[in-house]
């Protein structure tokens, strides 16, 4: 709705260990990709403990708390930065509902996947924790201020 779109917004993006697996990393980008984001970062690792205890910090108390750190640390995960007018929102609706089950078919989750406890990928839910999402898991000399080139002219 606004007159001049935030086209520097940006949201973190990951692949969970069971997208990872399920050698589906290729698939999401795709998706991103074509969707027409910018990716500005992007890195495979093993996630530490201290990291998942704070990304998912506000979820301590919750009953699956502890298999949700487990089945995080289980394997590698692809972490990303996506840049784009209302990425955050839009990522979420091509990600689609928290549980597999629920989401719809044509969203990332509802096309590969069936189940909340290996929902193979994570998408920050607001601008605001966004931000901290991302502060968390990149240095900001990891984040690439890219511009389109001319190169593209070989491609159209
Ligand atoms: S909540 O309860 O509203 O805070 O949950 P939600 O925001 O939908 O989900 C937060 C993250 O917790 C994961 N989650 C679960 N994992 C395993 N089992 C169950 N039952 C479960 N419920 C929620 C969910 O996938 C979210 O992880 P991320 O990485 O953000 O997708």
């Amino acid at each position: 709705s606004s007159v001049t779109p935030d086209v520097r917004e940006r949201t973190l993006i990951a692949v969970k260990p069971d997208g990872v697996q399920r050698r589906l990393v290729g698939e999401i980008i795709k998706r991103f990709e074509r969707r027409g984001f910018k990716l500005v970062g992007m890195k495979m690792l093993q996630a530490s403990e201290a990291v998942l205890g704070k990304h998912y910090h506000d979820l301590q108390r919750k009953p699956f708390y502890p298999a949700l750190i487990r089945y995080m640390a289980s394997g590698p995960v692809v972490a990303m930065v996506w840049e784009g007018h209302n990425v955050v929102r839009s990522s979420r609706l091509m990600v689609g509902e928290t549980d597999s089950s629920q989401a719809k078919p044509g969203t990332v989750r509802g096309d590969l996947s069936v189940h909340i406890s290996r929902n193979i990928i994570h998408a920050s839910d607001s601008v605001e924790v966004a931000k901290k999402e991302i502060g968390l898991w990149f240095h900001s000399a990891e984040l690439i201020n890219w511009e389109t080139s001319d190169h593209s002219d070989l491609y159209q």
